[in-house]
């Protein structure tokens, strides 16, 4: 049965992805960079956060169109990061979106280059941005930065590479998830309902159901990486195990992360009440995230 969220999910991927690619492809740079950053655009991925961007965005405003610059610019840091992720030094890993993950296609120095580039162009995307007014960009690149940077997202890479030699609790864990995969969910939440002009009290439960949100989701990757199916997710499973990750599975046991998912799900869906966007997409998404299976 293809539901109103499968039509809105499908419709935003294909703007994203029509969009990313026609702004790689008309890029004068050279052949060889442009054909790895296109690669790992090209190769897939559900597209979640800027998603999740535009149903923020329509939770409040008619009038979701604005988002896409800097929806794009999120989804080419996101790529980065698993570009970067996949690297011998860091995961290892052989396989991303149903491919050879970038520096087996092309090399180690080419996947790192184009890390680089997808990273530094995103903030070109929205400070380029007709739509946006300076006072949009200012908020949105320097928020992205927070997210994205040495304070967010960088810092639970570098954290989560820390812990694989000890074992963290469950403090600790959540710590790493808010930081390596919250704060871009977050980002994508707070500047979709910011261009969406929410207000300042909206934005701050938005901050919260974004928390959750973000844990719901790493939780169910760190689910999918011992009961997923490697066709459907396009990586391989058992990554975590071989490298000694701290899950949660790992530290709760299988139906112990489970139910601590779905306590995080309760949580959201508070949080969006107060927020007032209880009947829009986020609402959906919120399970959508919790029950994915890729
Ligand atoms: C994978 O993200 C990495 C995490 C932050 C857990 P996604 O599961 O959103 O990957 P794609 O974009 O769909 O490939
Ligand atoms: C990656 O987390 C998070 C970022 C890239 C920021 P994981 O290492 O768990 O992601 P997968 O499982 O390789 O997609
Ligand atoms: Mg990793
Ligand atoms: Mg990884
Ligand atoms: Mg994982």
């Amino acid at each position: 049965m293809h539901t109103d969220l499968d039509n809105f999910i499908e419709e935003g991927k294909a703007i994203i992805e029509d969009t990313m690619t026609n702004e790689l492809r008309n890029l004068e740079i050279p052949e060889q960079l442009k054909q790895s950053m296109l690669y790992s655009i090209e190769a897939g991925g559900k597209r979640l956060r800027p998603i999740l961007m535009m149903a923020s965005c329509g939770a409040y405003s008619s009038d979701s169109s604005k988002v896409l610059s800097t929806a794009v610019a999120l989804e080419m840091i996101h790529t980065y990061s698993l570009i970067h992720d996949d690297l011998p030094a860091m995961d290892n890993d052989n396989l991303r979106r149903g491919k050879p993950t970038n520096h087996k296609a092309f090399d180690e120095a080419t996947a790192i280059l184009a890390g680089d580039a997808l990273l530094t162009y995103s903030f070109e995307l929205i400070v380029q941005d007709p739509k946006l007014t300076d006072r949009q960009k200012v908020f949105l690149t320097s928020s992205l930065t927070k997210a994205g940077g040495p304070k967010g997202m960088v810092a639970g890479q570098v954290l989560d590479m820390e812990a694989e030699t000890k074992k963290v609790t469950l403090k600790e864990l959540e710590t790493i998830h808010t930081l390596k995969t919250g704060e871009l969910v977050k980002f994508a939440v707070k500047a979709g309902a910011f261009i969406g002009n929410a207000s300042s009290e909206q934005l701050a439960y938005l901050e919260e159901y974004a928390h959750y949100l973000g844990l719901i989701f790493q939780v169910q990757d760190d689910i999918l990486d011992i009961t997923g199916d490697p066709e459907k997710i396009g990586k391989p499973v058992g990554s975590d195990e071989e490298n000694d990750k701290n899950t949660y599975p790992r530290l709760l046991g299988l139906d112990g992360a489970i139910e601590k998912k779905l306590h995080y799900v309760n949580k959201a869906k508070e949080a969006l009440k107060n927020a007032g966007a209880d009947s829009s997409y986020l609402m959906l998404l919120t399970d959508h995230f919790s029950n994915r299976e890729y």
